[in-house]
């Protein structure tokens, strides 16, 4: 029953309960070996920055920038911004810091909260969660390809099924205003059949329309110019590099021309990671390269590529049944049935925690029945019941939960006891 005139939480916010945190530390925690495998460092980044840092990097006609980003003035009169996603905090910590020195290859990873004030619905929430890996220093398409097989053995290791890599390559500043200018065209000769947004940012930044959400400039879109045919020489070598080594160790990708992204700072190589089970927010994870963000920053020349995945996107595709594998339940509950055993309780439960050992007790003095009926729902393996006449003997009695065999024993004995359990 929900408790009537309560406070609720935001909408499009959500608390992450006991019965689902365990998911997310699995996640977290397999994110962070798979990642110091690949030579990966973390770094935690602010939750608000000014705002000028996302708005120059993700684009000023992105609907990031535009619709979703959670801007306020401090009380000094700057506008502060809550993080939509990590690159840019990341891009200018990065210069910031003079990561750039020495010279020479960066990997880093961040875990936390983004805001983005997007309309909630399954799968999409204006408080979500990223894991994020950038790395610095290098075109190398070995790199892009690298970034995406650890993002790819990372949902290999948590056991997520049907999920395929889109990839696409963006080209650069060579090529890539041929193709603007191309579907520049394209997107005028039907101007008035595109969106409000769309008209609006059709002269600053045709390339959005590509990836609008509305149904009929996705209908229009269908058949506009793709990049594929535009793409300089050493981008397609670029392209054909990163994706050589993915099909060599058979990872599932699919070339998308139409693949855009939704943020503005990626050149050549950008990639999304989408699930069949996810229904329209399919997008798992998306990344790719930004090649001139560092600069961007006042940094020196720095090729850079990177993705991040949502979690609460990822969680909703683990299989259920892993919960029951993941919950840890107390070794020993403990039962003491007087003041004076609750007393002594103390000791023997300290002790036990000093050695490893999960222990849980009931507070309160009540009948034996409803104290066994806690120690039940508890799940623990054992149970100590502290009665007053055991008490003087230094003893107790120990119950095996799983086979209700009971013991007289020792309060010294039962970590050697708990100890034989496999
Ligand atoms: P993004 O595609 O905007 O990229 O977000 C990455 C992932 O975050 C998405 O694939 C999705 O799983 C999750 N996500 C995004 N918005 C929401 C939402 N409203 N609710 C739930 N989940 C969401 C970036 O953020 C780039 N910074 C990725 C990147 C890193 N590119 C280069 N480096």
């Amino acid at each position: 029953m929900k408790a009537k005139g309560a406070i609720k939480s935001v909408r499009g916010v959500k608390d992450v309960l006991p019965s689902e945190s365990l998911k997310w530390r699995l996640v977290e925690e397999t994110a962070l070996e798979i990642f110091t495998l690949y030579n990966f460092k973390e770094i935690r980044i602010p939750t608000f920055e000014k705002t000028e840092v996302f708005k120059r990097s993700i684009g000023e006609t992105t609907d990031i920038v535009e619709k979703e980003m959670y801007t306020f003035t401090d009380r000094g009169g700057e506008s502060l911004t809550l993080r939509p996603e990590g690159t840019a905090s990341v891009v200018r910590a990065y210069v910031e810091n003079g990561l750039y020195n020495p010279p020479g290859v960066t990997k880093l990873f961040y875990m936390g909260p983004m805001f983005r004030a997007e309309r909630p619905q399954a799968g999409r929430f204006r408080q979500f969660h990223q894991i994020g890996a950038e790395v610095f220093g290098t075109d190398d398409p070995a790199i892009d390809a690298e970034v995406i097989i650890m993002l790819m053995d990372l949902f290999t290791e948590l056991r997520v099924p049907g999920l395929k890599v889109l990839l696409n390559s963006l080209g650069c500043p060579e090529c890539r205003p041929a193709f603007r200018n191309a579907l520049y065209e394209f997107l005028k000769e039907r101007e008035s059949d595109l969106c409000k947004n769309c008209q609006s940012r059709i002269d600053r930044n045709p390339l959005r329309a590509l990836d609008c959400k509305s149904p009929t400039c996705k209908a229009i879109t269908e058949n506009a110019p793709t990049i594929d045919k535009y793409r300089c020489d050493s981008c397609e070598t670029h392209f054909n590099n990163v994706r050589k080594p993915l099909l060599d160790l058979e990872i599932p990708v699919t070339v998308d021309p139409k693949l855009m992204r939704g943020l503005d700072y990626y050149s050549r190589t950008a990639f999304e990671v989408v699930s069949e089970g996810l229904g329209a927010q399919n997008s798992v994870a998306g990344g790719g390269r930004y090649d001139s963000l560092v600069e961007q920053f006042g940094g020196p020349k720095t090729p850079a590529i990177g993705f991040a995945l949502g979690i609460e996107r990822l969680i909703s595709l683990l299989a259920s049944e892993d919960e029951e594998e993941l919950a840890e339940y107390p070794d020993i509950f403990i039962v003491p049935m007087t003041e004076t055993a609750s007393l002594r309780s103390f000791e023997i439960a300290h002790r036990l925690r000093s050695y490893g050992y999960q222990v849980e007790r009931t507070f309160g003095i009540a009948s034996m029945k409803s104290m066994m009926k806690k120690a039940d729902r508890s799940k623990a393996k054992y149970t100590l019941i502290i009665g007053e006449d055991e008490l003087k003997k230094g003893m107790g009695t120990l119950r095996n939960m799983n086979s209700g065999e009971q013991i007289e024993t020792s309060f010294n004995d039962i970590a050697d006891i708990l100890d034989e359990e496999p």
